[in-house]
Parts: C-alpha cells; sequence; structure tokens
C-alpha cells in the first residue's frame, strides 16, 4: 500500500477571493496548496471590465504573503452592457481566463448578472472567436422552479440552447450537483468541461437539513439528493479529462452564516486537498487524483500542467483549524465529518 503520493501542483478552477480583510485571510490558505485559481468576479460591485479585473488582480498580488507563490487566473462578470471589445482587449493582454455568467438573482452577489439572454449573444460570438471560455452559474432562477430542479432545467432551457447558437464557444458547467450535469456534460463533444466542488462530493442535502440544520453546509447550487453525490463522485474519479476541481471555496463570516437568512457558501480552501485524497482513496482512484486536481483543468483552458509538485502522506490523522480569522470574524473551515490521513507538504 502506497503511503505517499507525489502530484503535480494543482490548481482551482473555480475560487472566491473576496476583497480587503477577507482576501488577505483566504489568499494563503488557497496558495499554500494551490499554484493558480479562477478568480470568482462577484465582488460588490462586480469586476465587469478589463480595467477591474486589473486592479483586483493587483489586489491580490498585494495581499499575497512573502515568499508565497500564486498566479490568479482573472475573470470578467458577464452583464446586459458587456462590451465585446473590452472583453477581447482583457483576453488579448492575457489578463482574463474566462467570462462568467450568473443568471441574475441565483447565487450571492448574482444582481448584475443576466436576465435577457440575447443581450449577450454578440459577447459570446466574440468569445467563440477569440477562443475564451465562458464559465456558468448553472442554475434557472425563476420564481417557481423549486432549488433543487434548478441546475437540470438549466441545461435544457439555457446552457444547451446557449452551445448549439454560439458551437464554437467553450463553456465550462460550473459546481455541478446532479446526474442530470454528469451525463450532460459527458455527451458533450470536448468544447464543454465541468468543475466538481470538493463540498459537493461529500455532503447531500441530508447533511444540510437532517438532525437540525447545519447553515455551514449550504451553498448554491444546493446539494441534491445521494444518487446525485454518487455520480458526481464517479464522474470526479473516473478519469474522464472534462471534470476538474473547482472549489467554489466562498467564505462568509460565521455571523452571516449562522443566520435567520444565511449566506451560501462553503469555505473549502484550507483543507481541499486532504478531503480529496480520502475521497479518491476510498474509489481506489488516489492515482487519478492528479488528473482532477493538476492536469484536467489546464488543459481545458489550453495552459501548461504546473511543474511543481506537492506530495500527500497518509498517516494519523491530520488537523486542520476548525476556523480561520479573517479580520471581518470567524470563517468556519469545511467539516468533512470524517477523519483525514493525508497530509499535505508543498
Ligand atoms: C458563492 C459566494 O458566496 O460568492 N456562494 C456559493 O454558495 N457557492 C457564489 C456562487 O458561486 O454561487
Ligand atoms: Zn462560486
Amino acid at each position: 500500500m502506497s503511503h505517499s503520493l507525489t502530484l503535480r501542483r494543482p490548481d482551482d478552477w473555480h475560487l472566491h477571493l473576496r476583497d480587503g480583510a477577507m482576501l488577505r485571510a483566504v489568499l494563503p490558505e488557497t496558495a499554500r496548496h494551490f499554484a493558480r485559481a479562477i478568480i470568482m468576479p462577484n465582488l460588490v460591485p462586480p469586476v465587469v471590465t478589463g480595467a477591474q479585473a486589473a486592479a483586483y488582480r493587483d489586489r491580490i498580488m498585494a495581499a499575497l504573503p512573502e515568499g508565497m507563490a500564486f498566479e490568479p487566473l482573472m475573470t470578467l462578470y458577464l452583464t446586459e452592457d458587456t462590451d465585446p471589445a473590452d472583453v477581447a482587449a482583457a483576453h488579448a493582454s492575457g489578463l482574463v481566463k474566462a467570462v462568467k455568467l450568473y443568471p441574475a438573482g441565483a447565487t450571492t452577489n448574482s444582481a448584475s448578472g443576466v436576465r435577457d439572454f440575447a443581450r449577450i449573444a454578440p459577447v459570446l460570438e466574440k468569445m467563440a472567436e477569440i477562443g475564451l471560455p465562458l464559465c456558468t452559474h448553472g442554475e434557472v432562477t425563476a420564481a417557481e422552479v423549486d432549488i433543487f430542479d434548478r441546475e437540470a432545467l438549466f441545461i435544457d432551457k439555457v446552457l444547451d440552447p446557449i452551445r448549439r447558437a454560439h458551437p464554437g464557444l467553450r463553456v465550462v458547467m460550473e459546481h455541478i450537483t446532479t446526474s442530470q450535469a454528469v451525463d450532460y456534460v459527458t455527451a458533450a463533444d470536448e468544447s464543454l468541461g465541468a468543475t466538481i466542488t470538493t463540498h459537493h462530493l461529500v455532503i447531500n442535502r441530508n447533511h444540510i437539513l437532517v438532525g437540525g440544520i447545519k447553515p455551514h453546509y449550504y451553498c448554491l447550487p444546493v446539494a441534491k439528493r445521494e444518487e446525485h453525490r454518487l455520480a458526481l463522485v464517479k464522474a470526479a474519479t473516473s478519469g474522464a479529462d472534462r471534470f476538474f476541481l473547482g472549489t467554489d471555496s466562498a467564505p462568509h463570516v460565521d455571523p452571516l452564516k449562522e443566520h435567520a437568512c444565511g449566506c451560501a457558501g462553503c469555505f473549502t480552501a484550507t483543507n481541499t486537498m486532504s478531503v480529496l485524497a480520502e475521497v479518491f482513496e476510498a474509489e481506489g482512484a488516489l492515482d487519478r487524483l492528479e488528473g482532477f486536481t493538476s492536469l484536467n483543468g489546464p488543459a481545458f483552458y489550453r495552459l501548461p500542467a504546473n511543474e511543481a509538485t506537492i506530495t500527500l502522506t497518509k498517516g494519523d490523522p491530520v488537523t486542520y483549524p476548525a476556523k480561520i480569522d479573517s479580520g471581518d470574524g470567524p470563517v468556519t473551515v469545511f467539516d468533512p465529518g470524517f477523519p483525514l490521513h493525508w497530509r499535505v507538504d508543498a
């Protein structure tokens, strides 16, 4: 039995770093193990233009502690007023690696998102032309649609029509939570990829709701039935190269999680690699962990895989802090509910 595993340094293809004190607190948690991350643009106000993305990248680099290496891969928040020329310039300069589509009202800070999809057609056309991927928050938002059905409906109502209208467009269906999404991505051509979070490989909706409500397991898209979690585990550990890690690590301070109207988001940056090692080991798929965390994402984004490595070593349970201090208040670290035996040496 192998007790040590060396992987190319992983990347996180969906990450929330926030800004200010929270940024300074959470950035080292990611940079400790990860080389790069696709940085979500849902700040308040959102990161809409190339100039805003450049300024945000500079704030991220200024927040990086001495001696740590990390490359933020910036994204733009797609609005109905996004200028295709600005997107193309931000891509051409090497700054922006994706554009993020939030249906208006789908999740945290998504009020500026898209209502009328016809209005974004010129931007999508330009992105298809220049090879810039579209990242999608895959949930419809109509009030009458049940929250557990929102992802599956997004595939039929939004994603498939967009992909048919823009055949050259490369799309990432982010933080997938359903077997329908796994099936859709598996059946699609190589222009479609999907990220899977750490927490959706571990929890189902019972973890949120049985035995008292657990606000730290509440995120969007919300975790679904166990059969869906099993489909995600199968996809992530299958070796299929169109599935890759996007943690969606999304910090909120405890008072805003443990609240009458609690924020959505699980904070997984700190212990993700140890959690994933347990999940992949349980499936007998440790040899496929590197593909999921370190190879499939760069291949989809047409970037080189990292040359640096990390080593995971199995031994006595590793402890991670239950909370980190953000300066704005404590942020609870995701509790997988099982012991973690894999230590990470970066
Ligand atoms: C994210 C956040 O807090 O910004 N929350 C979440 O539950 N995942 C937004 C998002 O990615 O949906
Ligand atoms: Zn997210």
